[in-house]
């Protein structure tokens, strides 16, 4: 009988052990894809600014040197929600406004996208 239950307790910390590293490694801030989210600012993001910044918001080099920034990671330029909107809305330095094929809502979705999904927060 005592046995069985230094056995039972065994077994159950063992699990316990187990459930806990798999809780562990799934907390990991999970980066964020934009090819497999559902989401209406993903699908705005692949339609209007992956041809420049990439399938997945990296930037590139253009064969002419210029560089397109990484949305993700770096230092960023725009920092503020403010002036994220205004960039996208006003476009310079080599990227086209969008003021006039984007509504003011979903400019404000790319900017909550940038800030939130893209840099999570990193920036402000
Ligand atoms: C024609 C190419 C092009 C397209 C299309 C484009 N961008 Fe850009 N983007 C650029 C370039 C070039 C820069 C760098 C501008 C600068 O240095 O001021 C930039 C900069 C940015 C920045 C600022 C990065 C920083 O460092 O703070 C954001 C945010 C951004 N783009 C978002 C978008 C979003 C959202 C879209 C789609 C609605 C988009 N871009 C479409 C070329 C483009």
């Amino acid at each position: 009988m005592f046995i069985k239950k230094i056995v039972l307790v065994f077994f159950i910390s063992v699990f316990g052990l187990f459930a806990g590293l798999t809780a562990c490694s799934d907390s990991k801030p999970q980066r964020y894809v934009i090819a497999d989210s559902k989401t209406y600012e993903a699908s705005l993001f692949r339609q209007n600014c992956s041809i420049c910044h990439g399938p997945e918001a990296e930037g590139k080099t253009l064969g002419d040197g210029r560089i397109i920034p990484n949305l993700r990671q770096g230092a960023f330029k725009y920092k503020t929600d403010e002036q994220i909107y205004s960039h996208i809305a006003d476009g310079g330095n080599g990227m086209i406004p969008f003021r006039k094929m984007l509504t003011p809502r979903e400019i404000n979705m790319l900017v909550q996208f940038v800030q939130k999904d893209l840099r999570g927060g990193q920036s402000q």
